[in-house]
Formats: structure tokens, sequence, C-alpha cells
């Protein structure tokens, strides 16, 4: 099997510095990006010998009085490598918009980290068909990746194909409409933004169930795991498949 990207989002878990360490032992293997909360990122980059580590956000000015912000220089400077940018949660609870993805994603590649950046559809719009889930996407794609060198994107950037409806809800989308999604994105990176290279994920409701079908799907160059990340079992069982 080729090598497969498998993206460990944490979210705002666990508590504990405690856990997090045993659960950060479990995934440190490679092929693995864990994205941590801040907090756990300096006791992670000493500690990960495989895995590599991302965080799950990032703010776009250098340096200067933004209260609670963190710069992609400081994630760059603790040995961080990628940072997931444009989660749906992002999105949704921070009120992010494509204008402040954008400022992201070229803050983060200018200080020298990888942009995981995730896009996906509503529900109301996949309900209306194929066609309006590709616009949707290409809009996305558009207006996030704007302005940004080609040649930058081939070696920085990841995409995460994370359909709305299928984050935290326990319903995955199906091979079909993954692989339509995939092939779509490869696709428009390919004829609109001059990418000749892609690496393009899968998100929302993986699980122990369907891991190894989407695993196993050539298309799909990798997972953006959430929930289950969390939990030792999955990890296990995937640990001992790769
Ligand atoms: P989930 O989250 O696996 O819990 O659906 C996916 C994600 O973080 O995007």
């Amino acid at each position: 099997m080729r090598k497969k990207f498998l993206i460990a989002n944490w979210k705002m878990n666990p508590e504990t510095d405690k856990e997090a360490s045993r659960l950060a032992a479990l995934w440190d293997f490679p092929g693995v990006v864990l994205a941590a909360p801040f907090v756990f990122l300096p006791i992670f980059s000493k500690r990960l010998r495989r895995a590599a580590l991302a965080a799950q956000d990032v703010y776009w000015e250098k340096e200067g009085a933004y209260t609670g912000a963190v710069s992609a220089r400081m994630l760059k400077a603790l040995g961080v490598e990628y940072v997931i940018i444009g989660h749906s949660e992002r999105r949704n609870f921070f009120k992010e918009t494509d204008v402040i993805i954008n400022k992201k994603i070229k803050a983060a590649l200018g200080a020298g980290l990888k942009a995981i950046l995730c896009i996906g559809e509503p529900g109301p719009i996949r309900r209306k068909g194929e066609p309006a889930v590709k616009k949707f996407i290409a809009h996305q794609l558009r207006e996030d990746l704007k302005s940004i060198n080609a040649r930058e994107l081939e070696q920085k950037l990841m995409v995460a194909y994370e359909p709305v409806w299928a984050i935290g809800t326990g319903r995955a989308a199906s091979p079909k409409q993954i692989i339509a999604a995939i092939d779509f994105i490869k696709k428009h990176l390919l004829i609109t933004l001059n990418l000749k290279r892609s690496v393009v994920l899968y998100g929302g409701s993986v699980s122990k169930k369907n891991v190894l079908d989407f695993l196993s799907s050539e298309e799909i160059d990798g997972l953006l795991v959430g929930g289950v990340s969390l939990n030792p079992s999955f990890i296990k069982s995937i640990r001992n498949y790769k």
C-alpha cells in the first residue's frame, strides 16, 4: 500500500497533559500528523519521534498586540510542521471567512509551515446534488488559495475534503461521494490553479468500521480523523494496519 497521511485532530481535547502524553505515545508512528491543542505543542515537539506535529489554528499577523493569538513563526520556531486552516468548526463557531482563511494560509506558508486546508459543503448544498457541491467546493478553493504561488502550494499544501454534514455526526460520506469530490478537487487544483501534484484527504466520521475501506481506496491520499483520534483502541487498530 502506498503511504497514506493520517491527521489526528484532537480539537479541544484532552484535559490534562498526562492524558495527552498517553495518546501522543500511541499516535507516534510514521505518516501521522498530530494536531494537538496549542498548550501541548511544546511538550510534544520534544517528545515525538516519528509523527509530525500540527497546530489547529494560526493567526496571520507576524507579531504584536493581538491578545490570545499565536503566529506562524512561533509555531515554526517550536518545531511544528503543519497547521490546520479553515476547519468547518472554525468557519462556523469563530466566523472565519474565506478572506481570513486565505490570510492564514499565506502567513503559514510564508513562515515555512505546511497548510492543511479543510473544505467541504454543508448538508443543504449536498441535498441539492453533485453540481451544487462542486460549485461550493470550487468557490472555497478559489477564495482560500487566492494569489498564492502554485509551486509553493505543490510543496506545502494538503487539502482535506470534509463535508460539514459528516463531521462529528457518525454519518461518513460514501466512498463514491468522497472519490467524486477528491477527483473534482484534484482536477480543479490542476486546471484552475496549475498544481501538478496535490494531496487530498478525507475527513468526517471516520471510524473503526470504515477506516480500512477508506485507507485501501487508491484515490484517497489519507484521512483526517476527529472523534476517534482520542480512542486508544482505534489508534491501536490503525497502528497494526500500517
Ligand atoms: P470527526 O471529525 O472525525 O469527529 O467527524 C473530523 C474533523 O475533525 O474534521
